[in-house]
């Protein structure tokens, strides 16, 4: 029998409820299995607060998504409650969202001290991360095997390894196959493509962590020059239209030997209708040449952040700490291979076994490079887009890498004005 507390607390809790039921409206890129997935997920914390959740497709690509957002934002735009954000975003939206210190103290302790101050901006938390991102060199196993090749360790390894598997595979038939896929548009993708390249050939971060703005460099001209080689030889010219899903169609259908890409793509290489299915695995990117040459990953990852025009804001908190929290963290693991921003889920022996990609790149995304959002500020965007397109001009023939890097600083220097 119930006891007399519990029968007088419980209809009072259940009217609450119905009271405060609120209709929640996000939007998300749309990549992969992601939105259905999240749908499904929330029924969990429908059932849990009576709420009800709406997802909105948004175009995968974040530089679309940038655009539309900082639009509705400006416009006080009320229908959109809670928006999945890109780590990149908070300096430059910090205003528009609201303070989730307060709401988040008994949480923040769960994940990596480095993303929560990603989020943070003079003191505000902006957004709850979501996941983290950092990319890896997916290779054909399966291939290597066959010709007896090792994972390449530099770029040119990997351009060598490309090469030699491509002509070899192609003069037996198999004509669609390339050596390397990566993201060539012009678009945010390509500034975390360049920055690897730049950064793994000694060449620095583009802007650096102190406003320096160091891009116009040697090795940075080396390793677009580099880059540029690849082009309709190993890659094919439409490279650069490619963004991260097109750059994974072609992977996925078998027609790649290597391919730059984030850990999304490792589940869905490994599902069912997947050509690559059990016959790829990853590896940290190569690195350059010179003195300062490393492997570099750039950091990517997606967080929650929610409206400051909303008119539903505690629930669209309560959404925020369901779509935060190690449980949901854990499901995101285990069935979209995403990088937790929970530290214990890292040791979680499910995700181990199921997705043994994440515990391998716990130190990858603890060494990832930043692109430079915080010391840029609210320049970041543009920063980003003049970067990416001296990067594409120099992919595509227009402009050597030294022209392109030399007018990208007096463009950075322009736009810098005396301070960031
Ligand atoms: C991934 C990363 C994100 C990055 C984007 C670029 O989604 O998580 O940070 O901006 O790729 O295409």
């Amino acid at each position: 029998m119930k006891n007399i507390k519990q029968m007088l607390l419980l209809p009072l809790a259940a009217a609450a409820m119905t009271a405060q039921a609120a209709e929640i409206n996000m939007v998300s890129g749309a990549t992969g299995k992601d939105l259905e997935f999240l749908k499904e997920r929330a029924k969990i914390w429908e059932a849990e607060t009576g709420h009800t959740f709406n997802v909105v497709a948004m175009p995968s690509s974040t530089t679309d998504q940038f655009a539309l957002y900082r639009q509705w934002l400006a416009a006080g735009n009320a229908d959109v409650d809670v928006y999945q954000t890109d780590v990149i975003w908070a300096p430059q939206l910090a205003d528009q969202f609201v303070d989730l210190t307060r709401h988040m103290s008994d949480l923040v302790g769960d994940h990596f001290p480095s993303i929560i101050e990603s989020q943070t901006v003079n003191g505000k938390l902006v957004a709850m991360p979501a996941f983290t991102d950092a990319p890896a060199l997916y290779y054909r196993k399966d291939l290597l095997d066959k010709y007896g090749k090792s994972v390449p360790k530099t770029w040119a390894e990997l351009e060598a390894t490309a090469k030699e598997i491509m002509d070899k595979e192609r003069a037996a038939g198999n004509s669609d196959l390339w050596g390397f896929v990566f993201q060539g548009n012009a678009y945010e993708g390509l500034t975390c493509d360049a920055l690897e390249w730049v950064k793994s050939y000694g060449g620095g971060q583009i802007v650096e962590p102190d406003g320096t703005i160091s891009v116009n460099n040697p090795q940075a001209i080396a390793a677009l020059e580099r880059a540029k080689g690849w082009v309709g030889t190993i890659a094919p010219d439409g490279v650069l239209a490619y963004q991260e899903e097109e750059s994974r169609g072609v992977w996925q259908l078998g027609n790649a030997v290597f391919m730059r890409n984030w850990p999304y793509a490792y589940s869905l290489g490994n599902s069912g209708d997947s050509a690559v299915k059990d016959k790829f695995d990853v590896a940290p990117l190569p690195q350059g040449d010179g003195p300062n040459a490393r492997s570099a990953a750039t950091l990517g990852g997606w967080n929650l952040a929610v409206s400051k025009y909303s008119a539903n804001q505690d629930a669209a908190i309560s959404l925020v700490r369901f779509l935060s929290s190690t449980e949901h963290q854990k499901a995101n693991a285990v069935e979209l291979s995403k990088l937790p921003t929970i530290v214990s889920l890292y040791d979680d022996a499910d995700v181990k076994r199921e997705q043994p990609i994440i515990p391998r790149w716990k130190n990858v995304f603890l060494n990832a490079v930043p692109r430079p959002s915080a010391p840029t500020k609210v320049k970041y965007n543009e920063v980003s887009s003049l970067f990416w397109s001296a990067v594409h001009d120099t992919l595509s023939g227009n402009g050597s890498a030294a022209d392109n890097l030399e007018e990208l600083e007096a463009e950075l220097e322009e736009l810098r004005g005396s301070a960031w």
